[in-house]
């Protein structure tokens, strides 16, 4: 008697027709988003008033339900892979791509194990191969594992190096990153429980590198007082600025100081298949663990980062558990196990939407898009110099850029810049029309872009300068 509507299921024609209506709801967002406005705006309360109830004990029409997602939640979110969206790291997604997220959520597919899904694991380990050649990493030894996104790369990066380099006794050990490393990193130190005294934040230059002297100098007193360095992390494109770290010069200094070397590439790292990302990205072939992140710069939809790893035995000795009920399910040593490889056990098949969009469109199409962001954002670079009104404070670098509204005849005091390009991105936000905020540089504040939206236009961009220029006239007179 409890069977009779409880199976969770709908009549074929019933799922054709919700489905037909869900890709067309997609395909017509892929075409649509550049005329939308970019940013959603709302209060927890105008939220309640929309959604809250009590959950449901009796059935609704499926397109009824339908019908209120597509109108209501859908439109409630800020378009990150909108052409004006600048801010964070934008989400330029692919749909070929999004379609392959479908697939793998409809045949839910366990990504787990070898045995689970054979083909799942071959193209895991199919498109790792890819990257780690992209990398030039070591292709017999190296291996990797995809993860939600970069946050849980470098996590599972700083495990594994702590693991490797300290065993069970961490307690003498320090690790070292750069007063520009991404918040993630912090966040996994203290998830790994190391207290505050093991943490060496080294503070950045003037281009926003990681200071080499600064680090040597640190190392050094921590041996001298008995502790344990293990750890560097360097970046690969700054998440404020897009600086990489001279990742050479720290190789040089993790082999001579026997330290494991991470590099979080999860914003840059995709810059490599351009020749000029290629160029500033020299020395990240020698990292021992790398982070990249396909949500971001290879066009992937959330989510979707990896973790490179010079030798694919370290992943394994760090996470393999094996409980009882999985002792039928190891293959043998090439027939790789995922959940060995990394902290889920239960993972969803990733590696399909990689593998799917660079089969369909080709690696070429992915340089090109990034050569076109890097381009776009020198390209800013020089529209902002010319002008009288605008300073750029970092220049475009691997397709970011931060500047502000500064115009030269208006003597405006340090304070008083800061006030008004704050107001221009409030006012620019207000409006919805681009998603344009601030970040903090060498004490400034500043406009941000991040334009690895290959749908960018430079017309887009002057479209959203201009916008900018007319609030700050509105404000300033100037
Ligand atoms: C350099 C860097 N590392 C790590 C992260 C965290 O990645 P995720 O948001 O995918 O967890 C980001 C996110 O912007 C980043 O820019």
């Amino acid at each position: 008697m409890y069977r009779k509507n409880s199976t969770l299921e709908l009549p074929e024609e019933q799922m054709k027709s919700y489905g037909y209506q869900v890709v067309d709801a997609v395909v017509g967002h892929f075409c649509e988003q550049k005329n939308k406005l970019p940013v959603a705006i709302a209060s927890r309360e105008e939220m309640d008033n929309m959604f809250l109830e009590e959950a449901p004990e009796n059935p609704t029409q499926p397109k009824q339900v339908l019908d209120f997602v597509l109108d209501k939640v859908m439109t409630q979110s800020t378009i990150v892979s909108h052409p004006k969206a600048y801010s964070f790291v934008p989400g330029p997604s692919n749909y070929i791509s999004a379609m392959a997220d479908t697939l793998a959520t409809g045949f839910n597919i366990f990504s787990g194990g070898w045995v689970a899904s054979p083909a799942a694991a071959e193209l895991e380990i199919i498109t790792l191969q890819w990257l780690l050649k992209i990398f030039r990493f070591p292709a017999k030894k190296g291996g990797g594992i995809f993860t939600s996104g970069g946050s849980m790369a470098n996590l599972t990066a700083i495990v594994t190096a702590r693991n490797i380099k300290c065993g069970d006794d961490f307690s003498k050990a320090v690790i070292y990153l750069s007063d520009q490393a991404h918040s993630s990193n912090i966040k996994a130190i203290r998830i790994l429980g190391f207290r505050k005294h093991q943490i060496r934040i080294i503070p950045t230059n003037l281009e926003f590198e990681f200071s080499i002297n600064k680090l040597k100098n640190a190392i050094a007193k921590d041996k001298l007082q008995g502790l344990q360095p293990f750890c560097v992390i360097a970046t690969a494109g700054t998440t404020n600025t897009g600086t990489v770290d001279p990742l050479t010069k720290i190789a040089q200094i993790c082999k001579k100081e026997n330290l494991w070397f991470h590099i979080d590439g999860a914003y840059g790292g995709a810059a490599i298949l351009s020749k000029e990302g290629k160029k500033l990205l020299k020395g990240i072939e020698k990292a021992d663990s790398l982070t990249v992140d396909p949500h971001k710069w290879f066009f992937q939809p959330y989510e979707m980062g990896c973790l490179l790893i010079r030798n694919h035995k370290y992943l394994k000795g760090t996470f393999t558990e094996k409980p009882e009920y999985l002792r039928d399910v190891e293959g043998n040593q090439s027939e790789i196990n995922f959940y060995d490889h990394g902290v889920q056990l239960t993972r969803r098949f990733r590696a399909l939407k990689f593998y799917m969009s660079i089969k369909t469109f080709g690696l070429k199409a992915f340089r090109n898009a990034i050569s076109y962001n890097i381009h776009l954002a020198e390209q800013v670079e020089d529209l902002l110099r010319k002008s009288p009104n605008w300073e750029v404070i970092s220049p475009a670098t691997l397709a970011v850029i931060n500047f502000r509204y500064n115009p030269i005849s208006a003597n405006l005091s340090e304070k008083e810049l800061d006030k008004l390009n704050e107001y221009i991105s409030k006012k620019v936000m207000e409006s919805r029309q681009a998603l344009l905020v601030t970040t903090v540089l060498n004490n400034q504040i500043v406009l941000r872009m991040c334009l690895i939206n290959p749908r960018t236009s430079l017309q887009d961009v002057k479209d959203t300068l201009n916008l900018c220029a007319s609030f700050a006239k509105e404000k300033c007179k100037c």
